[in-house]
């Protein structure tokens, strides 16, 4: 048994998406109240926690190659525990002891309250049930930044794309009550948080005692808040009222992540996303009509299977008419049980690979362009932080999510300050961030 007069100290390693951050901000947050502090040195740590993703192969064999490092550490310090979990614990389940045997614990992303449970040892080292009541039981949160903060608002998945291993390891979708929302968000501001990202595999089709759109209305008016900003939204959801609502709120941001995937309708139909390009792209003329200047970001995948020369063309032609603000481009990767890992017609790697680079150079060349339209333009920003790459540099980003890196103001000024809302100039686009200097409100 762990001794909890004794402060423990836990290292948690996150892979993947910002859904499993804001988790591994959950597990912090029980073992919080378990007495546990964190560090970022794996070797001080009493408990290590991998929150794996396995959504590509390329994640999973990033997780393995860490966890086989452990290994050593366990054997310097045998009363080490070492936890599995996130995506591939849900997904592997008892396999994982098999494969590494000096794992203590391992579970899935929809049982993070039974962490408590298990650092003490009062329950076996398995938890991988579904777990329905995940969107009604509130867990703590041990945030960091203190200016932005992710807030999950629905879990899981049910469109089951056919590539994708989410439905699978998230099980389905429950929304979150609109109430426990927004008095977790009204507690935000009130510690001062200024921006919201509200979290799910599909918000826009949460579905509580209100709509997304609903949801939207309601938390538009926290004072305090400044910023909305929501992840991920599924094109085939995105309806005309919540086009309203980000053209009307004052505090929801002109940006939106709207994965395309392909811009070949037929690959579309063997992905099941359930629209076509033309309806995709359809909406984003809606958006960009009814929010002026809003910034569009996606996600591509190159070489999903059966995909031809033409369809890739298709992709690049798509990507030259939409000219999104920025992409996440991938290469297929086969997931076990998906539809997609069973189909015909998969693709060598030097092909993936050879359209994910045209790919990304056709869009690197758009997003350098947008970004140097932005020049001689004035933004808003809420100041972050230091620089990431260069700390004599203050960073922020715009409402369209553009990070803007400015040169440091005097930090006993307010404007110098975290969290900070300034505008800036942009004098110089960049092919991934902008540079800006301040200038007057
Ligand atoms: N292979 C490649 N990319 C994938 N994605 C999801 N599953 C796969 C896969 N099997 C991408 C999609 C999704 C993003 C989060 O990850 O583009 O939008
Ligand atoms: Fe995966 Fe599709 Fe669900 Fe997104 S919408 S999590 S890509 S199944």
């Amino acid at each position: 048994m762990l001794n909890f007069n004794m402060s423990k100290i836990v290292y948690i390693h996150t892979f993947g998406c910002q859904m499993n951050v804001h988790d591994s901000e959950k597990m912090l947050g029980v073992l919080q109240k378990e007495g546990y502090s964190s560090t970022d040195d794996p070797c001080k740590a009493d408990l290590i926690i991998f929150n794996t993703c396995s959504i590509r192969q390329k994640a999973e064999q990033k997780f393995y190659t860490q966890l086989g490092r452990t290994k050593f550490l366990k054997k310097k310090k045998p009363e080490m525990k070492i936890a599995v979990a996130g995506c591939i614990a849900q997904h592997e389940g008892e396999n994982i002891f098999k494969k590494a045997l000096y794992v203590d614990f391992v579970f899935g992303p929809q049982n993070i309250h039974m962490l408590r449970d298990l650092v003490s040892e009062r329950t076996a080292s398995i938890a991988i049930e579904d777990n329905h009541e995940i969107a009604v039981t509130d867990l703590p949160v041990k945030r960091g930044d203190g200016v932005k903060a992710w807030v999950t608002i629905m879990y899981g998945c049910n469109n089951f794309c056919s590539y994708c291993i989410v439905p699978y390891t998230r099980g389905r979708e429950r929304s979150r009550p609109t109430e426990n929302i927004y008095s977790e968000v009204a507690e935000l501001a009130e510690v001062g948080y200024k921006e919201i990202t509200l979290l799910g595999q599909n918000v826009n089709s949460y579905s509580s005692d209100t709509d997304f759109p609903g949801l939207l209305k309601k938390l538009d008016r926290v004072g305090g808040i400044e910023r909305i900003r929501f992840v991920t939204s599924h094109p085939k959801d995105l309806s005309d009222e919540l086009i309203a609502a980000m053209s009307d709120l004052p505090k929801v941001c002109e940006h939106i992540h709207l994965p395309m995937q392909s811009g070949s309708s037929n690959i579309l139909r063997l992905m099941n996303r359930g629209y076509t390009y033309e309806e995709y792209i359809r909406k984003v003329m809606r958006l960009r009509a009814k929010v002026p200047g809003i910034s569009i970001t996606s996600d591509i995948i190159a070489g999903f299977p059966g995909e031809t020369e033409d369809d890739h063309l298709l992709t690049i032609k798509a990507l030259k008419e939409i000219e999104f603000d920025g992409i996440f481009a991938f290469k297929f990767s086969p997931r076990p049980g998906t539809m997609a890992a069973a189909m015909v017609g998969h693709l060598i790697e030097v092909i993936k690979s050879e359209r994910l680079s045209e790919i990304l150079k056709v869009q690197d060349g758009i997003t350098t362009r947008k970004n140097r339209s932005l020049e001689g333009t004035i933004q808003e920003i809420i100041i972050e932080g230091d620089g990431e790459t260069d700390k004599e540099k203050l960073t922020g980003r715009t409402r369209t999510n553009k990070i803007v890196n400015i040169p440091k103001i005097n930090p006993e000024t307010s404007s110098g300050q975290k969290g900070a809302i300034i505008n800036v100039e942009i004098t110089k686009g960049r092919p991934h961030s902008l540079e800006g200097r301040p200038v007057e409100k």
